[in-house]
């Protein structure tokens, strides 16, 4: 990575608290190269004017956040916890007398605090505000017009759409009424100031650990413990926990998922050796072990992927394979080395062998958006058609940028003959492949260019709009 690179993804961590693996270099330098061309300076000079406190660096933070963040987000977003919202959380704070102050941290385009408003409308718990803050002052823009698209409301109960939701064209617009209920911010959230004022009760900040650098996670779920109540309520994406990150939080585990209340003060020592202290020590443990080890350790050396990308672009998948298999354990372990393994795989047909990998991949890093996708393709070819949509939709869970998942999904819904569907997938498809990362389309592009992938998803909306 070049120096002006490193230098950018380090300020980008700092500033953001978002974290870019060498995966998603490619990504990173776009945008750096987009951002920079667009004021006509040079890389590093960019990179040095970011450094700056002023409202250059404010302004372009907040365009690079728009670029760089993944806000795939939906309304009515896991049922369980909501069930949780609904039958644990409204119950009690409904027997406060004080307004009941809720954040949703990283709320994205405003589907979780308006599914928020809704089920607080829908129990007539009239007293309570609900502040919703992303860095994603575009995210947010789409939140203040609550228009959306009909793949944001796909798990919207029908009754709740018909009651909430008015038609407009192929737009679904949100009732009014709900405007007030959410105080829509444009914050940061590894910035103070989200968390001022007065307590909240409940915090939503889900699916957006996940992107974070494990410094940026500490300081923001610390500020979380200090601004909730005693008893307050957090949930955070099924993906996430605060394992080794936090003693300030009980973890519960009710409705088939799990949340955490935040614990007594701090400084009012809890039962010794409950669960969650013996969970929360026994992880402690293992993190300081893993980092002793490490330090005692010679870094591991990150691999060289070229020999086998290489082999992989002249189609020598089975030499590909015997490149990566005769790497030392410790980097065949790195996942690039489990991806790429997992679509040479694909690529001999050995579908049953890319799954197994992609599930030890997943085990080892739960945000490989590559992963979820190849075992869609798997899936498919197993004629598994639910499964192979769930797998393509974790993979724009985690990177909405993605857009190998979205072409597939589009095929898999022509396949099951679901027009809509495949209209919405193969119109998000073709938006995004224009700036897919090569080796993305590479990798995962099943051996099309990116004009041949994009001549695919038009020629599918073309047949489509001839049908429908
Ligand atoms: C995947 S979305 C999650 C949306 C919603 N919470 C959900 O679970 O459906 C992640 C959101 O976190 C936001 N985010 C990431 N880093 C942030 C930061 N430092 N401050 C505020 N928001 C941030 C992103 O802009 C994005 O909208």
């Amino acid at each position: 990575m070049s120096h002006t690179l490193e230098a950018f993804r380090a300020l980008i961590a700092d500033r953001l608290g978002l974290a870019f693996d060498d995966g998603r270099r490619a990504t990173l330098a776009g945008v750096l190269d987009r951002r920079a061309n667009a004021l006509g300076v040079c890389a590093p000079e960019y990179v040095e004017r970011l450094r700056g406190a002023g409202g250059f660096a404010r302004t372009e933070l907040g365009a690079i956040a728009k670029d760089l963040t993944v806000g795939e987000t939906y309304f009515f977003r896991d049922h369980d916890q909501l069930r949780v919202f609904r039958e644990v959380v409204i119950p009690h704070l409904s027997r406060s007398a004080s307004p009941v102050r809720i954040l949703s941290a990283g709320c994205a385009s405003g589907e979780e605090p308006y599914t928020l408003a809704i089920l607080l409308r829908e129990r007539s718990v009239g007293n309570a505000s609900i502040r919703a803050v992303d860095v994603n002052g575009a995210a947010l823009q789409k939140a203040e017009r609550m228009r959306y698209g009909a793949w944001s409301l796909r798990e919207v109960p029908p009754d709740v759409r018909e009651r909430w939701f008015d038609r407009d064209g192929d737009d679904h617009v949100l009732c009014a009424d709900l405007r007030d209920s959410v105080q829509l911010e444009e914050r940061n959230l590894a910035e103070g100031g989200v968390f001022d004022g007065a307590p909240f009760h409940v915090v939503f900040c889900r699916n957006v650990l996940m992107y974070l650098t494990p410094e940026a996670v500490r300081v923001v779920v610390d500020r979380i413990a200090q601004s909730l109540v005693t008893g307050g309520y957090l949930f955070l994406g099924h993906a996430e926990s605060l394992r080794g990150v936090s003693q300030d939080f009980e973890p519960r585990h009710t409705h088939g998922t799990f949340y955490y209340q935040r614990s007594g003060a701090r400084t009012s020592p809890r039962a010794p050796d409950s669960w969650a202290d013996v969970i929360a020590s026994a992880s402690e443990r293992v993190r300081s072990l893993a980092d002793a080890q490490r330090a005692a350790e010679p870094p591991v050396r990150r691999p060289d992927l070229g020999p086998a990308i290489d082999l992989f672009e002249r189609e020598r998948f089975a030499d590909a394979i015997a490149l990566l298999g005769a790497l030392p354990p410790a980097e065949a372990r790195d996942p690039s080395v489990m991806l790429l393994h997992a679509v040479l795989q694909t690529h001999t047909g050995d579908l049953v062998g890319a799954e197994q990998t992609c599930g030890e991949l997943l085990r080892l890093d739960t945000t490989s958006a590559g992963a979820h996708h190849l075992i869609a393709l798997c899936r498919e070819a197993a004629g598994d058609l639910s499964g192979a949509r769930e797998h393509d939709r974790l993979a724009v869970g985690i990177d909405a940028s993605f857009a190998m998942p979205w072409l597939h999904l589009g095929l898999v819904a022509t396949r099951a003959g679901d027009g809509d569907a495949a209209n919405l997938a193969f119109s998000r498809a073709l938006v995004l492949l224009e700036g897919e990362d090569p080796t993305r389309i590479l990798l995962f592009g099943g051996g099309f260019r990116r004009d041949a992938l994009l001549a695919l998803c038009r020629s599918h909306l073309a047949r489509e709009a001839a049908h429908g």
